[in-house]
């Protein structure tokens, strides 16, 4: 939600990595936001405008001294209208250009005369990015409050490998997403998010665990970055990509994920506890692979620790205000089951999460839940995406958020 509507002015520049702005540039449209590309004369010679004018289905700028709707100034109105200037790819030479006021073509131009902020992705071959020249052009850029994404590490147009390819598209979204939101509602608030199902080793080669993907809690840490918050993500195994902007901390089993929140309270604002944590571990953890036996095989399982319920006895002793979200996944009696938990643990926000049915809860891209608080208000979501769902849970945290500080 947060590119919709937005103002996006997409510079591109000349270099090989030029064909992968079509797919920002669409994925932005798709978005929701509303693109104008400028290219360069040396963008021109890897890409045409008909590409960007198709996908965004408004004209694309490239001559210095094209007039807009006759009287305006292409670089003066372009300049006014964006929320964010972006440049992907950005070559050495750009880059250059940026960094000592240079305004020699119509990306440069609008550059000087922007005031929104200004996100780069580097593209070029490593020496060039290794220059001390772009590294010294990049520290002032970025010292001017440029948002550099990137370069990547990899195989690169010349053969070889190494650092100064485009980042992948879903990192400039990233980036756009969160310099967008960073006067958001959770401006200056530490947001800790657990995502994931822990992994309670039976032996080397086995373990007991459930089928959470991650995907909620990693929609939530997205969530909550567009809205301003610093997010730490507290993560068990899962195959999902650290989102742009959000600290990630990998964990295991049930008690890493419970040292990595508990030891995290005093730099905490809010805690997410979207993860599936085991309730139950192997009583012994065998140091070679089980063999197979004659019978059956009977394991003993003992208790993990209850997070929440930690969380709830140390939140006294907190010299700040936490504010804690739970979830309840169930698969029935789930309104009864829900409230039960957000008591027992002194949530100031429940989500109650119908895992019951092949659209909601574990693995799928969607979700149902309804919202609960210790007032007693319930608000019964439809089903949506994880992202949507999330989105709504960020909203009423920062509600709360703000309520506490002004
Ligand atoms: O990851 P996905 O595939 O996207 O799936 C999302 C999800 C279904 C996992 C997620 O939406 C969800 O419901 N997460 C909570 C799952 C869960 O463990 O629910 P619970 O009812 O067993 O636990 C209640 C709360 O206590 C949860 O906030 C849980 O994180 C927390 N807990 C649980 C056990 C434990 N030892 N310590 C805890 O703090």
């Amino acid at each position: 939600m947060i590119l919709k509507g937005k103002n996006i002015v997409l510079g591109i520049t000349g270099g090989i990595a030029c064909y992968k702005a079509a797919d920002l540039c669409s994925k932005l449209v798709q978005a929701g936001a509303i693109v104008d590309v400028i290219m360069t004369p040396a963008a021109l010679a890897f890409m045409t405008p008909l590409t960007f004018q198709t996908l965004t289905k408004r004209p694309v700028s490239v001559d210095m001294f094209q007039l807009l709707r006759d009287t305006d100034m292409a670089h003066i109105s372009l300049a006014e209208r964006a929320d964010v200037l972006v440049i992907a790819p950005a070559t050495a030479n750009t880059i250059a250009k940026l960094a000592h006021g240079l305004a020699d073509n119509l990306l440069t131009s609008t550059a000087l005369a922007c005031t929104a902020p200004l996100v780069l992705a580097p593209a070029m071959d490593t020496d060039m990015w290794e220059n001390p020249i772009t590294q010294a052009n990049i520290a002032a850029l970025r010292a001017r409050g440029a948002v550099i994404v990137g370069p990547g590490y990899g195989r690169l147009a010349s053969g070889r490998i190494g650092a100064g390819r485009l980042v992948a598209t879903e990192d400039i979204l990233g980036a756009i997403r969160q310099t967008l939101g960073r006067k958001g509602p959770l401006a200056g608030a530490r947001l800790v998010v657990t995502a994931g199902g822990t992994q309670e080793p039976l032996d080397p080669v086995r373990h007991l665990t459930n089928r959470s993907s991650g995907k909620m809690g990693y929609a939530l840490a997205e969530a909550a970055r567009d809205a301003g918050a610093q997010v730490t993500l507290i993560t068990a195994p899962t195959a999902l990509n650290t989102p742009y902007g959000v600290e990630r901390v990998n964990v295991r089993t049930a008690a890493e994920m419970a040292e990595a929140v508990l030891g995290r309270l005093e730099e905490t604002d809010i805690l997410v506890m979207a993860a599936a944590v085991a309730d139950y571990r192997p009583k012994v953890t065998a140091e070679q692979k089980i063999k197979k036996g004659e019978g059956a095989l009977l394991l003993e399982l003992e208790k993990t620790e209850d997070i929440l319920a930690e969380v709830a006895r140390r939140r006294p002793a907190l010299a700040h205000r936490l504010l804690v979200v739970g979830f309840a996944a169930e698969t029935e009696n789930l309104l009864e089951n829900a409230l039960s938990k957000m008591q027992a643990k002194r949530l100031d926000l429940m989500v109650a999460n119908d895992v019951s049915s092949a659209d909601s809860g574990f693995e799928v891209d969607t979700n149902r839940v309804i919202l609960l608080n210790p007032a007693g208000e319930q608000e019964a979501l439809p089903l949506m995406t994880k992202a949507d769902v999330a989105e709504h849970i960020i909203a009423r945290v920062a509600a709360l958020w703000r309520r506490d500080h002004g």
